[in-house]
């Protein structure tokens, strides 16, 4: 056996061989490549993360409905779960202008509750609470109502302000 492994290799094929793994090695070291990569933010998100829903907008935080990540909002029955001063809510699309926000966080004991478009509440899947859409307690074991926050709506900017 050759010093190299490779009888009959030329020192040329080594020297490329040796090139090829070092190169494997520093791909390797590189990890996924959308941490590091040349394309990569030093600190944020990666060049092609989607536009969050929200934003804020004076003490309030607004959502554009032009914005791909509300496409959930732009039909009645359409809801989606954001976070905003420190709270998990749900944002219900009502009707074509008007919204419903709410804590989604169910007063019993926690859950996240949903939008049942059959009974026109939100409910909780862990005790079967249910709450109106102003937040007011339909059915315990909850006692409390959900916290309940105020919307204004420009229909023509198309742009939701929830009031926090
Ligand atoms: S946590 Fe919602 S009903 Fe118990």
């Amino acid at each position: 056996m050759g010093r190299s492994g490779c009888d009959g290799c030329s020192r040329r094929d080594l020297i490329r061989g040796l090139a090829l793994g070092a190169a494997g090695v520093a791909l390797a070291a590189c990890g996924r490549g959308d941490e590091s990569g040349p394309d990569a933010a030093p600190d944020g998100p990666p060049a092609d993360a989607a536009q969050p829903l929200t934003a804020p907008c004076g003490a309030n935080v607004c959502i554009d409905l032009t914005n791909p990540a509300a496409a959930r909002l732009l039909t009645a029955g359409g809801t989606e779960v954001i976070f905003a001063a420190g709270a998990r809510l749900i944002v219900l699309r009502d009707s074509a202008s008007s919204f419903v926000v709410l804590s989604d966080v169910c007063t019993h004991a926690g859950c996240a509750v949903s939008f049942n478009a059959t009974l026109d509440q939100m409910t909780c899947p862990c005790h079967g609470s249910r709450f109106d859409l102003t937040g007011a307690v339909v059915r315990g074991p909850a006692t409390k109502a959900l916290k309940a926050y105020a919307t204004t709506f420009d229909q023509t900017a198309q742009l939701l302000t929830i009031l926090l």
